[in-house]
C-alpha cells in the first residue's frame, strides 16, 4: 500500500501506543534491568517517572508493559483519578492476574480478606467477584502490605517478577499516596533467607515487587507534603523531550512504516516545528504525511502540512491556556515577554507590578500542577512547550 490518509503511520493522541516506540533507550534500560534484578531477588527501587504533559510517561509504562508481560512478568497497570480509587483498581488488577495465572488458589487467607476489605473483591474458583456490600478498612496500608507481599511471594514462587506500574500520580490524594508508598516500602523491605545447599551461606532475598510510578513534575513535592521519604527514597527518571537523535530516528523509522520517506529538507522542517515534543511529532507528523501521495514526503509537503498543522497547534495551546486562571496567564504572558536569559520570577513579578512572594503559589502552579514552565536551575524559568512563548507573543493578553 502507497503514501495515503489509511496508511498514515503518526497517531496524534495521548496515552496510545505509538506504531514505532521512539528513544528513551537509557530511560528503557533502566526499568528493564530494575526487573532483571528484581527476578534475581536483589533489592531495586522504586522509579519516579516525571515529565510534562504529552512528554510519553504512559506511552514508556505500556512500552514496558507490554514488554514484560511478554517476558512473562506479572504486570499490573493502574492510572490514578483524584483520591483514592488507585488503590481499588491495583487491587482489581492483582486479583484478575492471580485468576488469569491460575494461581489465585494459592494466595493466602490473610491476603484475601486484605483483598476484601480494601476493594471488596472476593477471589473465588469462578474468578473475581466484586461484593456489593462497601469495602473499609481501619488500615489501608498496612492491608496493602499484607497483599503486596503475598501476591510477591507467590511471584518468587513461579520464578517471575510482579510490576506494578502507577499512572497519572499527581492525581493520588494525599492519605492514599501515603498508604500506598508505605506499603511498598514495607514490601521492598522483606527478605526472604536461603541457605545456600552446597556452600551453607545464609542468602537474604529481596521479594520480587518491583514499581514504577509515573506523574507530573510537581509529584515529588506531592510526596514530601504525604509525609513520605519517598520521593527521596526512589529513583528519579525525568522525561524531557526527545533530543535531536532520537527524533530523527523516531520520524525515519515511523516514515519507513507507513512506507514512505522524509527528504531531507522535509525532515528538518519537521524537527525544528516539533522542538522534540513527542505529542506534536504525531500531529504535525500526520499532516506532512496527508499532504501527499508519493513515497517521499517533499519540502512542499512539509509546508503544506505545517500550515494544516498550525490551526491544530494553536487550538492545543488554548486548551492548556484554557485551565488557567486570570492572574496565571497574565504571569505567562508577562514570562513571554521577556528573553530567555532575563526570564526570572524577580523579573516576571517586577513586569506585572508585584513582588516575587506575592506571586509564589502562582508559578507554584504553572510549573508543578500545569507544568508549562519549569525551573532551568540557574534561577531562571523556561517554557515546558515548544512554541508557546511564541504564541502567548503573538496573541493578546486579555485577561
Ligand atoms: N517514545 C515514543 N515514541 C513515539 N511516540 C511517542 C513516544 N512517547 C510518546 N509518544 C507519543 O506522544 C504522545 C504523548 O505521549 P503520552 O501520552 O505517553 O504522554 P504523557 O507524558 O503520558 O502525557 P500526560 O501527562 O498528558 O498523560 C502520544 O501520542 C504518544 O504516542
Ligand atoms: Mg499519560
Amino acid at each position: 500500500m502507497g503514501r495515503s490518509p489509511a496508511t498514515n503511520p503518526f497517531t496524534p493522541g495521548f496515552g496510545n501506543l505509538p506504531r514505532v516506540f521512539a528513544g528513551r533507550k537509557t530511560e528503557f534500560a533502566d526499568l528493564e534491568l530494575l526487573v532483571d534484578r528484581l527476578a534475581q531477588g536483589i533489592y531495586e527501587q522504586v522509579r519516579l517517572v516525571t515529565g510534562d504533559r504529552g512528554v510519553g510517561k504512559t506511552t514508556l509504562l505500556r512500552e514496558l508493559e507490554e514488554e514484560q508481560r511478554e517476558a512473562g512478568r506479572w504486570v499490573v497497570r493502574a492510572s490514578a483519578t483524584r483520591g483514592d480509587a488507585v488503590i481499588g483498581r491495583l487491587c482489581r488488577g492483582l486479583a484478575t492476574l492471580l485468576h488469569e495465572r491460575d494461581v489465585a488458589a494459592g494466595l493466602a487467607r490473610g491476603a484475601r480478606d486484605a483483598l476484601r476489605r480494601l476493594a471488596g473483591i472476593s477471589l473465588g474458583p469462578g474468578g473475581v467477584t466484586v461484593e456489593l456490600h462497601e469495602a473499609g478498612t481501619s488500615d489501608r496500608a498496612d492491608e496493602l502490605e499484607e497483599l503486596l507481599a503475598a501476591v510477591g511471594g507467590l511471584a518468587r514462587e513461579r520464578g517471575t517478577v510482579l510490576l506494578l506500574l502507577v499512572d497519572e500520580a499527581q492525581n493520588i490524594g494525599l492519605d492514599a499516596l501515603g498508604d500506598l508508598f508505605h506499603a511498598l516500602q514495607e514490601v521492598q523491605g522483606r527478605v526472604v533467607a536461603t541457605r545456600d545447599g552446597r556452600s551453607g551461606a545464609l542468602r537474604r532475598d529481596a521479594l520480587p515487587v518491583g514499581a514504577v510510578v509515573a506523574g507530573l513534575p510537581g509529584l515529588v513535592g506531592r510526596l514530601k507534603n504525604a509525609g513520605s521519604t519517598f520521593g527521596e527514597r526512589s529513583k528519579p527518571l525525568p522525561l524531557r523531550g526527545f533530543g535531536e537523535g532520537d527524533m530523527r530516528e523516531g520520524l525515519r523509522a515511523l516514515a519507513r512504516e507507513g512506507g514512505a520517506t522524509f527528504d531531507a529538507d522535509a525532515l528538518e522542517l519537521l524537527m525544528a516545528a516539533c522542538g522534540g515534543y513527542p505529542y506534536f511529532l504525531h500531529l504535525i507528523g500526520s499532516q506532512m504525511w496527508n499532504a501527499g501521495d508519493g513515497a517521499v514526503i517533499t519540502r512542499a509537503d512539509a509546508a503544506a502540512g505545517l500550515a494544516a498543522a498550525r490551526p491544530l497547534v494553536t487550538d492545543f495551546y488554548e486548551q492548556r491556556l484554557r485551565e488557567l486562571g486570570p492572574l496565571q496567564r497574565r504571569y505567562l504572558h508577562a514570562a513571554a515577554r521577556l528573553e530567555d536569559r532575563a526570564r526570572t520570577t524577580g523579573a516576571i513579578a517586577a513586569a506585572l507590578g508585584r513582588r516575587s512572594e506575592q506571586l509564589g503559589s502562582t508559578q507554584q502552579a504553572l510549573t508543578a500542577q500545569h507544568g508549562l514552565l519549569r525551573p532551568t536551575g540557574d534561577g531562571r524559568l523556561e517554557f515546558a512547550l515548544p512554541g508557546l512563548a511564541d504564541h502567548l507573543r503573538a496573541t493578546a493578553d486579555d485577561a
